[in-house]
This record gives structure tokens, sequence and C-alpha cells, in this order.
């Protein structure tokens, strides 16, 4: 199998761990695993004794159970714990496309979401586009619809966005739900973001709402557990997942022990945890509108209502991908442009759940005023 460069992970791979001032990172803050453990009585000495073998493919039993009660209407025969999401959207793919399928994915989406698709010969791939209305980001059904061919396979969808943060509403689910039974087409629903509802209107997980659909979750992002490498699977489709879990066998065969036990902790703190995430992104989200409310001829802000991540508009006559390579190279600010996502456009992503967001906003200040911009 040949595969394209995951860009956005080539980009990290060249500054995450140099860059000091992360200004785009989509994972919450994270913890330490003495902070994980102090959260339940007695969990240091279980996690000690905690033995490591081999674990079972399809997940720890009990982290299976815990998944599914985030769900409405799941069991843990309805869950496939992953190393990660990413390993979980490689395997999806790979199982369900074929030469000769169609997938459409929200787009700019998570390029491994479509970049499966294009490794296939004959594969095909169509962009459900979100679009910037002006003042916010949108998507229209009407299109979704008209991109569907007789040969479509998947539709991929990612909600809350990356990296828009573009997120549906309960309505929206339904329609999409609707419109994949209709034409009876698999849902991929990337849906790493989801518990971090700013707006308070809890968002319903999409495989809740269709049999043929895959919910995509991860320890990685909403809860800031991101080391633990632990995603998940979650579906009334057994059929789909019985292959996944055949494709696994090639991939990580099982996950890790230790991260299993930890994931055990947090979710059965899962309140708490994303509480915690929506302080620090609510803090920051406070301070980052006030930023741009002092540079309306800069940037142009788009709205953060759900999730880690917002893709706002340079109005800098400079391309954006040079913008961002600036700033990291003065001042260690770092930024994802738009090019990362494969557009040709004005967008960049800014993240919003980590502690150092205030300091890192300051040294972009610093930035634009040594920079002449302001
Ligand atoms: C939308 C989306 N899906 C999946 C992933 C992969 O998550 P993980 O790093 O936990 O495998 C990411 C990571 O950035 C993401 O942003």
């Amino acid at each position: 199998m040949k595969i394209n460069d995951f860009k956005l992970e080539c980009y990290f791979g060249r500054y995450e761990f140099t860059a000091p001032y992360l200004l785009t990172q989509s994972d919450c803050e994270s913890m330490t695993i003495k902070e994980l453990l102090s959260m339940e009585p007695g969990a240091e000495e279980k996690y000690l004794n905690q033995w490591l073998g081999y674990t079972e493919t399809w997940g720890d039993p009990e982290l299976r159970r815990l998944i599914a009660t985030l769900y409405k209407d799941m069991t843990a025969d309805d869950v496939l714990v992953f190393h990660g999401a990413q390993e979980a959207i490689f395997g999806y793919m790979n199982v369900l496309l074929n030469e000769g399928d169609h997938i459409i994915a929200m787009y700019p989406n998570y390029q491994s979401a479509y970049e499966v698709a294009n490794s296939i010969p004959n594969c095909e791939f169509s962009k459900w586009y979100i679009k910037d209305d002006g003042t916010k980001w949108t998507v229209d059904f009407d299109e979704l619809e008209a991109l569907i061919r007789p040969n479509t396979k998947v539709i991929a969808v990612c909600s809350p966005n990356n990296p828009t943060g573009y997120t549906f509403t309960n309505a929206e689910i339904k329609q999409l739900c609707e419109i994949c039974r209709k034409h009876d087409i698999y849902l991929f629903s990337d849906e790493v973001y989801k518990g971090l509802e700013l707006d308070g209107n809890k968002r319903e997980w999409m495989a809740d709402n269709y049999d043929k659909c895959a919910s995509l979750g991860v320890m990685s992002k909403a809860y800031g557990l991101a080391g633990l490498r632990v995603g998940w699977l979650v579906s009334k489709d057994h059929e789909t997942l019985e292959k996944v879990v055949k494709f696994k066998h090639y991939m990580s065969i099982c996950d890790s022990a230790p991260s299993e036990f930890l994931s055990k902790i947090a979710l059965k703190h899962s309140d708490e945890l994303l509480e915690r995430s929506i302080q620090i992104i609510k803090n920051n989200l406070k301070l980052i509108d006030e930023f741009f409310d002092r540079y309306p001829s800069l940037f142009e802000k788009k709205p953060l209502t759900c999730g880690p991540v917002a893709y706002h508009k340079l109005l800098i006559d400079m391309p954006v991908k040079d913008f961002c390579q600036l700033a990291v190279d003065k001042k260690g600010v770092l930024f994802l442009p738009s090019d990362i996502y494969g557009m040709n456009d004005q967008y960049f992503r800014m993240g919003y759940g980590r502690k150092g967001v205030p300091e890192s906003l300051a040294k972009f200040e610093e930035f634009l005023i040594e920079e002449k911009f302001v």
C-alpha cells in the first residue's frame, strides 16, 4: 500500500516539541498519571499491581462497558477499542473501501478520513465542503445529496470538526442519518472532540441514530489524555466491527494494559474531566475573543461553540502559510495554516484547550507588534 504523507503530522513532527508557544493544539490540557489516579481512592495501588500481559483485542471488557455508557443505547458488545483514534480510522477505511467505491468526506477534515481512499486504486473521493458564510462555518445538505453516486459506500464526517469547529445540531445529526439510511450508505462519524459543548447543548452520538454508523471516540482530545493512546469505534454494525478487528490483528493486536486501566479511571470521572477541559477552553475563549476584537483589520474571527479548535481568517495581505512560518520562526508561536488541510486560502487553526494559551497569545501579540503588522 502506498499512502500520501500525513501533512498535519509531518508539520507537527517538525514543531510540536520544539516550538514553545502552541496556539493550535487540538487536545485539551493533559495531566500526570499521579493526578489521574488521585481521582479514585485506592487506584494507585491497583495500578501498580496491573498485570502486564497481552490484553483482549476487542479491549478490556470493563473499559468497553464504560465506553458504552457514554451512549444512549449501546452495550459493551457494540464497542471495539483501539490504540488511539488514528488506528480506528485506518482500520475502518481499509476494511470498508475497495476498488470502484466512492467516499464523500466533509472537507476540510482530518486527513486520514479520506487519504486511505486515495491510496486504493480507482477508489474515488468527493469533498463535501464546509463553507465560510462570512461570519461562521456552514454546511449544505442538498450539496451532500448531490454528491451521492450509486457506488457511494461511505460518508465520513467530523463533528465538532477539525479544523473549523463546525458542529452539527441534533436536528442535523438526524438529517444526516436519514440521508445515509435513504441511500443505504455507511456513515463514519469522527466525534473525537465530543463532550466539549460550550453552548451547553449536548449533542447526541451519531451511532445512536443510525445502525450503519460507526462513532469514533478517544481519550486524547476532550479528556486531555492523548498519551494513553486509547480510542474506540462504537456501532450496531457488528459485521463491520468483526472485519475491523481482523485488521487490528495486523496493527496493534491489542491495547496497552496500563492505558486501559487509566482510561477506566478517567471514564469513571468522565463528567469531571470534561468540565475541567470546558473551563480551560472558556477561559481561553474570553482572552482570544478580546484579542481578535483588538485587531479586526488583521483577522476575521469565527465563533467557537463546541470543541477545542476554531479556524480563523487572516486578512493580512500575505499567504497564511508564510505568516504562520514567520510566527514560528521569529517567536516560536505555532499555528496550522490551511495548506496543511489541502486548501489554498487564508485560514489558520487555533487551539483553545491548553493552559499555556494566555502566555502564547501574549507572545503572538508581541510578534504582531515587532513585525509591524499593527
Ligand atoms: C479529528 C481527529 N480525528 C482523529 C484524530 C486522531 O486521534 P489520536 O491522536 O487520538 O489517534 C485526531 C488527532 O488530531 C483528530 O483531530
